[in-house]
């Protein structure tokens, strides 16, 4: 194998930049070229792709996003969209692909690997919820910004003996809202996992107001049986007595654009470079993920079939925590 590409793809995630950094770097340093993909799967089928060098990934591992620019691409969904992209490849000689992103991008890369193009998938998104990686590239700096934004709220929520409902991102899943809600001290986490009514929720929040707090802070993820504004919404139409005054705070793509931490950038280097030494070693269709601290691949067919269940004893021990 002599010639590689790079994209990163879906929504973007601290620390991506650290990974094609990784994939560039250790792709040179075994002889290969390297070509960067521009915009994702839509870029792959316009043909905006170019060669990179050791110099072009300098200066970009402490940015968050991702310096190639990411998509989502419906038309690459189409065995039409497929070919263009394929064709592009090779005729630049390209023999072989490494895909950064998440659930989407690795149906992506599955049905490409199906069609007999090589491919080397990395796991990252911020929503922790691709299967068979323990976490993503992007999630600690997504929980973590979330987490300075939680605190925050406490801070002013306190002032003025408020309660605050925070939307946070995570798609269909509540990883990002109980992990940040958990390690925020929130008085409730509302999950898509754990259904809950907005009596229920007002209940909660009147509870923490009983119990003499200055504050209560519920966590909602985006992808919760009702949203924040929903919840407020609800409340307002009943005229839920709450005790606190409330407020809504959604924070949407802030999480998205964090720059990496420590974590992540370690994460991205080990997967970057991991992804690089398989397909050296000849190995293609699997996933670069993590599990139980070593760095691993997997086949994507596990990854793009399976399901990654949220780990409800930490629901439990937020609600445990939360007096
Ligand atoms: O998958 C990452 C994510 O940020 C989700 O948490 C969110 O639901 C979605 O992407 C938002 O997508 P977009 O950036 O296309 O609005």
């Amino acid at each position: 194998m002599k010639r590689i590409a790079v994209l990163t793809s879906g929504g973007d995630a601290p620390g991506m930049n650290a990974a094609v950094r990784a994939v560039v770097r250790v792709g040179i340093h075994s002889g290969l070229e390297v070509f960067g993909v521009r915009r994702g799967y839509a870029g792959l089928i316009a043909g905006e792709i170019e060669p990179l060098s050791v110099r072009s990934v300098g200066g970009i591992m402490q940015l968050g996003g991702t310096f190639l620019g990411s998509a989502r691409s419906e038309e690459f969904k189409t065995v039409a969209g497929r070919s263009k992209a394929i064709a592009n490849l090779a005729d630049r000689g390209i023999e072989a692909l490494v895909i950064i992103g998440g659930n989407g991008s690795q149906a992506g890369a599955y049905a490409l690997h199906q069609e007999g193009f090589p491919v080397v998938g990395i796991a990252s998104t911020i929503d922790n919820d691709l299967p068979c990686t323990d976490v993503s590239i992007g999630v600690d700096t997504a929980v973590n910004v979330a987490l300075e934004a939680i605190d925050r709220l406490r801070v002013t929520a306190s002032s003025h003996q408020r309660a605050f409902l925070v939307e946070v991102m995570g798609r269909k899943q509540g990883y990002l809202a109980l992990a940040a809600g958990l390690a925020g001290g929130a008085e409730l986490i509302i999950i898509p996992e754990v259904p809950m009514e907005p009596e229920e929720i007002a209940r909660g929040l009147r509870e923490a107001y009983d119990r003499g707090k200055e504050h209560a802070i519920a966590v909602v993820a985006e992808g919760a049986q009702y949203n924040a504004e929903a919840i407020a919404q609800y409340f307002r139409e009943h005229g839920e007595r709450l005790g606190f005054e409330l407020r809504v705070t959604t924070l949407g793509h802030v999480q998205r654009g964090g720059a990496p931490g420590a974590f992540d950038r370690l994460l991205a280097t080990r997967f970057g470079a991991t992804a690089v030494e398989t397909l050296v070693r000849g190995e293609t269709g699997v996933v670069v993920v993590i599990q139980e601290g070593n760095v691993k691949t997997v086949p994507l067919e596990q990854v793009v079939h399976g399901t990654k269940p949220l780990d409800l004893r930490l629901y439990e021990l937020a609600q445990v925590l939360a007096k």
